[in-house]
């Protein structure tokens, strides 16, 4: 080795060395500095409360808005999952028109329209600019919103990437005048903030009208624009795949969508009829935890114990109210709101212990068998197609249902992948976190090899196949604020394992009987084969010239044919 190589590694050594001996040095030297500890008053001058609008503005993940492509899904589900609402609610068959336009590679107009009852002008601020204002959270009915912070929400992003304010044109009905409102939210008083409020007479001019897909103007109903930032991909995942799962889940509603490329898609009403309403309930009393009924305890209007468990909760008769309120120890004539933290306890005890009916279960509504088929048929080709609709079930006092579909085979369907699956929870596709979700857990864990289909170990079936399961609830348990997965209840996973098995063994009969067929085939096709062989054999035992011989492999042969065609 070179003399100066053998110096430079002594060098480099020596500089390691060092370091090493003065590093205990530099810690011992920063443990003397004194470190500041805050007090209690300290710490009191930093605490304060902190603004759901804050909240979420920092945790936006929470509420869907992770990432830019996910951001513009979330943008149209919020405000598509409103239209359909309020259409439904208002008895009226859904028209939607959804338009995204491309302003740049990073951002995005949204703007979904609907022919809905619309929104009193009054409404409108607190809808769109205040977080956690709606009219379904405390209501339970099965409905696409819950939590009353959807379209709030998308507002909020928007502000808070583009700087521009959410903007709503609202008509309640042909004789009165709409109304056009920009509004932004004040995020650390999660108040309204009014940009610019005008009424609508149907008469102003329109910009663009001529490039545009729909007309603006509508007697009554609701449109909501939003600049956001954005990307748009296409695929499975994307607006593109929502659109077309929701035109599957829900056949009522005629969907108009005009794609950033300019490309119209238009699913047409498939059903001419609204679906059953759902009907709102109250609660279950063994639904009810000990904090909300000693809440509800507090807050009710009623003037004794037994009218409040006869008022505020389903399936409790006067009757039964005074047998849970004595086996309670409480008098009959008590007044709730005086009750104590201990009463409400024995309460709580001796509503768990009273046998009560089942939640109702007509208030649900379901897709149904046959439009569950249908949808999937307009979606996908394949050979084979089974439904199966269950009847309601209960989780935490809340009804269920859930309906599973699937499509098999056929040149479109790739069979060595594993299967598609399309999740709905209230007819709404649900496509991120699919891991997450008890639908997905529930389809790894049933044992499709009983119908025929592969399957590894903690794995979805691999088939050329689509599974689609819908859960429809009162209050569909998601696990988080984004609505993305559902939540894995024992009561849930069962149903939809019943749901799945039940097309699973359809599949099954279908999967065997081709089988069965192929085999019989495999054989006749041997038969086939030796037929000529059995002329000769007979012609060489029997003496027989080549005309018997030819009419012996001709009845043969029609023989076999004919128990083809019998199969
Ligand atoms: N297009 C619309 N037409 C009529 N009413 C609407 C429309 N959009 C929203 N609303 C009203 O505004 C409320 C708030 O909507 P928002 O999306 O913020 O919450 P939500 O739908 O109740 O629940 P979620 O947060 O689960 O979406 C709704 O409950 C509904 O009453
Ligand atoms: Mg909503």
């Amino acid at each position: 080795m070179a003399k100066r190589q053998l110096e430079l590694i002594a060098r480099k050594e020596k500089r390691g060395r060092s370091v090493k001996k003065t590093a205990p040095k530099l810690v011992k030297k920063a443990a003397l500095k004194p470190v500041v500890r805050l007090t209690a008053t300290d710490l009191a001058t930093r605490q304060r409360e902190i603004s759901v609008s804050e909240f979420f503005t920092k945790n936006r993940h929470l509420l869907g808005f992770d990432s830019p492509a996910k951001a513009l899904l979330t943008t149209v589900k919020e405000a598509v999952d409103n239209a359909l609402d309020a259409c439904e609610e208002a008895g009226i068959l859904p028209d939607l028109v959804i338009e995204i336009k491309e302003i740049s590679e990073t951002r995005y107009r949204v703007a979904v329209q609907d022919n809905g009852p619309g929104i009193v002008k009054a409404q409108i601020p607190k809808i769109f600019g205040q977080l956690l204002y709606g009219s379904k959270f405390h209501t339970l009915r099965q409905a696409r919103g819950q939590q009353g912070i959807g379209i709030s929400a998308a507002g909020m992003y928007g502000q808070l990437t583009t700087g521009k304010p959410i903007k709503i044109a609202s008509h309640t009905g042909s004789k009165k005048p709409g109304h056009e409102y920009e509004i932004q939210i004040d995020t650390k008083r999660n108040q309204p903030v009014i940009v610019s409020e005008r009424e609508l007479d149907g008469k102003e001019p329109e910009p663009d009208k001529e490039k545009r897909a729909v007309p603006r103007v509508f007697e009554h109903g609701t449109r909501v624009e939003l600049e956001i930032e954005a990307t748009y991909k296409k695929g499975r995942h994307s607006v593109d795949g929502y659109i077309e799962q929701t035109a599957m889940a829900n056949p009522h509603a005629s969907v108009m969508y005009v794609a950033p490329d300019g490309e119209r898609h238009e699913y047409p009403r498939v059903a001419k009829e609204l679906p059953k309403p759902p009907l709102e309930i109250k609660p279950h009393p063994h639904g009810v935890e000990l904090g909300i009924l000693l809440k509800m305890l507090h807050e009710t209007k009623a003037r004794n114990v037994v009218s409040f468990l006869h008022g505020e909760f389903s399936r409790v008769s006067g009757p039964v109210a005074e047998e849970i309120a004595k086996s309670a120890g409480l008098a009959v004539s008590m007044s709730p709101q005086k009750a104590a933290r201990e009463q409400a306890e024995s309460l709580y005890k001796a509503i768990q212990a009273t046998k009560l009916m089942a939640p109702q279960s007509n208030v649900l509504s379901p897709i149904g068998e046959e439009l569950l088929i249908e949808g999937l048929k307009k979606q996908v080709t394949a050979d084979f197609y089974a439904g199966t609709s269950r009847s309601p079930a209960v989780y935490r006092g809340n009804p269920f249902l859930v309906e599973a579909a699937l499509a098999y085979g056929g040149g479109s369907l790739p069979g060595d992948e594993l299967c598609t699956m399309i999740r709905f929870a209230n007819r709404v596709p649900l496509l991120y976190q699919q891991s997450a979700c008890a639908i997905t857990k529930s389809v790894i864990q049933t044992t499709w090899k009983n119908y025929g289909i592969q399957q590894s170990r903690s794995a979805l079936p691999l088939a050329p196949m689509v599974l689609m399961v819908h859960i429809a609830s009162v209050w569909v348990p998601f696990t988080s604020e984004s609505k993305e997965a559902v939540a894995s209840y024992p009561e849930i996973m069962k149903e939809i394992k019943l749901a799945l098995q039940d097309v699973g063994r359809k599949l099954g009969l279908y999967i065997r009987r081709g089988l069965r067929e192929a085999d019989a085939e495999k054989k006749r096709s041997y038969i086939e084969k030796y037929i000529p062989h059995i002329g000769i054999a007979l012609q060489e035992i029997l003496g027989i010239d080549d005309k018997r011989k030819e009419k012996v492999c001709a009845t043969l042969k029609d023989t076999l044919e004919r128990s083809r065609k019998n199969d």
